[in-house]
């Protein structure tokens, strides 16, 4: 192994750590820019206690608003206009993934001269990697996508139906300030959804990293057999606190870089989603449990005593005289099982999306990560027909 570890962004973890919002903030701004998405935090009166602590602190507050899933290139736009009208000199997200992704950018996007989507890589010659942003303060109110602890962020365009991604490290937040409590009011289908797309980050590594990473193995296995016992819990009692805590911190480790150290993870599964959700705007942790199983039936059979190991420490299954693809691809039945249980779709068809638009997809798929012959990186890596065969099996 060989390899660099860097994650600068301070963590408070714990019940009731939204109080400490604005004593946090204040130690590194003193007008922010909150950001919110659709209006859920205003339902359940999350907002008006995050401004009240950072009155209380004396930091001043410009406000964006209504921030979409999915959330869109002029979206960040907007916002950036507003960090500049306002002299803010700070970014708060208070959301989901998706207001969290919006609000780094727009601080990249503040102190950004052109247009914005310039560092959305998208096939461009010049993908602009910021350099610089305001600073960011995350505080989640799902747990799903790990974007609080982490460099990177996912943008969507309306207009070229593409959806992808920027990481760069001045968009590590300054702090992530992340109060379980916050995602009691999440609803199932949404803590459904994010305890796959957990699992997913990690699978993401475990299948498509290098060789030789036995203990990045055991973290992985650890993430993915807690993110499923408590991610159970959390969708049976929304209002069960330990469960949302620990999926919570489940979805921290499983993207801020710790299980993926020294691994080089490669993630064609989100690649493929993203191209879906940019098509027809589905959430991100239903699509990865539609494709994530379909590309492990793919993927099983270039690595099976890999998905054998999987079947066995996730799923405790025996060998019992089967070869290593039988077992492995057992290991994938008893993970849709697990998806199904916790009410994931996991078939196109329920989401409704056939097959009309596939080769875009594919094409769509292997846009930024492919390798010199344009294929997605992965472990293997995948040819537009084998992008196809996936998505079609999962119809
Ligand atoms: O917008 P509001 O009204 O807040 O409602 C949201 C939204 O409808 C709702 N919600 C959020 N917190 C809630 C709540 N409802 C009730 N109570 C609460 N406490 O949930 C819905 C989904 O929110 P969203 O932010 O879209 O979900 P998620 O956190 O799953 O984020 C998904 C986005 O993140 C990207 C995805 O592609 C997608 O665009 N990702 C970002 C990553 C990253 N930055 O590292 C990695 C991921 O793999 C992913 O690609
Ligand atoms: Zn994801």
């Amino acid at each position: 192994m060989n390899f660099e570890f860097f994650n600068p962004t301070q963590l408070i973890f714990g019940a009731g750590a939204l109080s400490q919002l604005g004593e946090v903030v204040a130690r590194h701004g003193k007008r922010a820019l909150i950001v919110t998405g659709g209006g859920s935090i205003k339902r359940s009166g999350v907002f008006d206690r995050a401004v009240a602590s950072l009155r209380a602190a004396g930091v001043v507050v410009a406000e964006c608003s209504g921030v979409e899933p999915n959330p869109r290139i002029a979206s960040v736009k907007r916002g950036a206009k507003i960090a500049r009208d306002e002299g803010c000199d700070l970014v708060i997200a208070l959301g989901g993934g998706s207001t969290m992704d919006a609000a780094k950018v727009m601080a990249a996007a503040a102190l950004y001269d052109g247009d914005p989507w310039d560092m959305i890589g998208h096939g461009q010659d010049n993908w602009v990697i910021p350099t610089r942003a305001l600073p960011i303060i995350t505080v989640p109110t799902l747990a799903a996508t790990g974007s609080e602890m982490n460099c990177g962020a996912v943008i969507s365009d309306d207009d070229s139906k593409v959806k992808s991604f920027v990481q760069a490290n001045c968009l590590f937040p300054k702090v992530a300030l992340v109060d379980p409590e916050l995602t009691l009011s999440v609803p199932k289908d949404q803590t459904a959804y994010g305890v796959c797309d957990i699992i997913t980050h990690v699978t993401e590594g475990y299948f498509n990293g290098v060789d030789g990473t036995p203990i990045q193995d055991r973290f992985a296995e650890g993430v993915i057999i807690n993110a499923i016992e408590w991610g159970r819990k959390a969708v049976a009692d929304g209002s069960d606190l330990e469960a949302r805590a620990q999926v919570q911190w489940a979805s921290i480790v499983a993207l801020n870089g710790w299980v993926q150290a020294g691994v080089n993870m490669v993630p064609p599964v989100h690649m493929i989603e993203h191209a879906l959700s940019a098509h027809h705007d589905i959430t991100h942790g239903a699509g990865l449990a539609i494709i994530n199983p379909a590309w492990m039936r793919f993927a099983a059979k270039a690595r099976p005593e890999r998905f054998a190991q999987f079947a066995q420490r996730i799923f405790g299954l025996t060998p019992e005289g089967k070869d290593d693809l039988a077992l492995g691809m057992e290991g994938i039945d008893a993970y849709v099982e697990f998806l199904r249980s916790i009410g994931c779709p996991t078939r196109l068809s329920e989401v409704g999306i056939g097959d009309g638009l596939f080769d875009q997809y594919a094409k769509d798929a292997a846009l930024v990560l492919h390798d010199e012959n344009g294929n997605l990186l992965g472990r293997p890596p995948m040819t537009k027909e084998d992008i196809v065969g996936v998505l079609r099996s999962a119809l």
